[in-house]
């Protein structure tokens, strides 16, 4: 697993495709029934994509803080935004828009040397070789009667028409990852739908790494991926290993110009906190509109959370996993050689900040923002028993930052926290 991945802290995830024309739910709009896919087809007659700039969303990306970025180059409804030569249902040969958008796309934010990422669904909806489970262990005679959106368990396998199907997804992820430079990362989506031995784990896994030894691929992969994606809620006790938590801005993926329910910066803030507080990366999701542009609410918050990122710098990047709210009730960050504590504080102090702990005599503390020096004062304690006192900090709503407030903690060796349960002392 390359080192830039668990370093990147943010990712920008965008959900690009012909259902932000309607602005529909991307792909689940037929699969639920909400339309008839005939209706959602229909928007490949509307998706101009023209006001898309690539270097605009690359210097978006780039203004956020974020380090890798990840395109649907192809959700579940199988229309590819590049120019395939392996089936018609492209944006360049069906919509109006007549452009590879993937070219334009890959080539602005690899110029800005932020990592390139492509999501790929492995199902795909259109396809005619895609429903070749058949349901109660029978092959129909009539194939249009079909249900394409089902993967029974009872099902008999068309074997043929499976094989078909994986060759074509073969073929199209070689022309992903041969014909726009080097691709960092491989998003998948969709593996729920067959198994592991069904997508031909681990040999499919092999022939990606062929084009890129390097190349990291997220968990959808039916346990051979590289790192988890927990996704729309914020993990409790950390993941396993490397992990990335995906959100949306709003709820949804796509742009659904109807769904208001937009989180506030300060939330966002607070979230990316809590994924690098738990080791994690944060992708946060885009869904720009048809036409290519971006909904002011998703920009501001992306700006936002950059404008944050920025003052906090050396909080966020080169940092791993806090300390346990036991110590602190907060997010957190220590520096790599251990030496420095990040402390996150998410509300007004009334007079202090409490950490307890920390066996540590502390050499500074300083408000990031600010760089104002603050005191402390410790009570407590059980030297003889080597139990370290409560540290207090004195800080009040005068010295915070507007969104989050970063407190650096400098200590004179490695960080140190007691992890008993403290002593009984016995008098008798
Ligand atoms: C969910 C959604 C899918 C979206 C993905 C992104 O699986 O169903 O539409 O692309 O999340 O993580």
């Amino acid at each position: 697993m390359q080192k830039w991945f668990e370093e990147a802290k943010l990712g920008i995830f965008i959900h690009y495709g012909i259902y932000a024309v309607d602005g529909v739910s991307e792909s689940w709009s037929f699969y639920n029934g909400r339309m008839p896919y005939e209706q959602y087809m229909k928007q490949l007659d509307g998706f101009t994509a023209s006001k898309f700039d690539a270097d605009k969303w690359a210097d978006l990306i780039e203004k956020s803080g974020a380090k890798y970025t990840v395109l649907t180059t192809k959700h579940h409804d199988g229309v590819a935004l590049w120019d395939t030569q392996f089936s018609d249902l492209n944006v360049v040969k069906k919509t109006p828009a007549k452009r590879d958008l993937i070219q334009e796309y890959a080539e602005a934010v690899t110029k800005r040397g932020i990592h390139l990422g492509m999501y790929y669904s492995l199902i795909d909806w259109s396809h005619p070789d895609y429903p070749s489970v058949y349901e109660g262990g029978n092959i129909p005679e009539d194939l249009s009667t079909v249900n394409k959106y089902s993967s029974p368990l009872d099902g008999i396998q068309d074997e043929e028409r499976w094989q078909r199907f994986l060759q074509f997804n073969n073929n199209q992820l070689r022309e992903i990852l041969t014909n726009y430079g080097k691709v960092d990362l491989l998003w998948f989506d969709g593996d729920w739908e067959r198994s592991a031995e069904q997508w031909n784990l681990p040999e499919f896994k092999q022939y990606l790494q062929s084009f890129n030894p390097d190349i990291i691929i997220n968990s959808r992969l039916q346990g051979h991926g590289d790192y988890k994606t927990p996704e729309q809620g914020i993990p409790i006790t950390r993941p396993e290993g490397p992990w990335e938590f995906c959100t949306t801005i709003n709820g949804s993926w796509g742009y659904v110009p109807t769904d208001n329910q937009y989180k506030s910066l300060n939330q966002i803030i607070r979230m990316f906190c809590d994924c690098i507080s738990l080791g994690g990366n944060m992708l946060l999701d885009i869904g720009p509109m048809e036409d290519g542009t971006i909904d002011q609410r998703q920009e501001d918050i992306l700006l936002g959370l950059g404008e944050w990122i920025r003052a906090h710098e050396e909080a966020v990047f080169g940092t791993e996993e806090g300390i346990m709210t036991r110590y602190y009730l907060g997010g957190s960050t220590i520096s790599k050689d251990r030496k420095t504590l990040y402390l996150f504080v998410y509300d007004d102090p009334k007079e202090n900040i409490c950490l307890k702990g920390l066996c540590n005599p502390i050499k500074k503390i300083t408000v990031m923002h600010s760089d104002k020096e603050l005191t402390h004062e410790i009570h407590g304690g059980v030297p003889w028993f080597n139990i370290p006192g409560t540290t207090w900090i004195h800080m009040t709503a005068e010295d915070t930052h507007e969104q989050v407030t970063v407190l650096k903690l400098e200590l004179e060796e490695e960080l140190d926290m007691y992890g008993g349960s403290g002593a009984v002392v016995t008098h008798n």
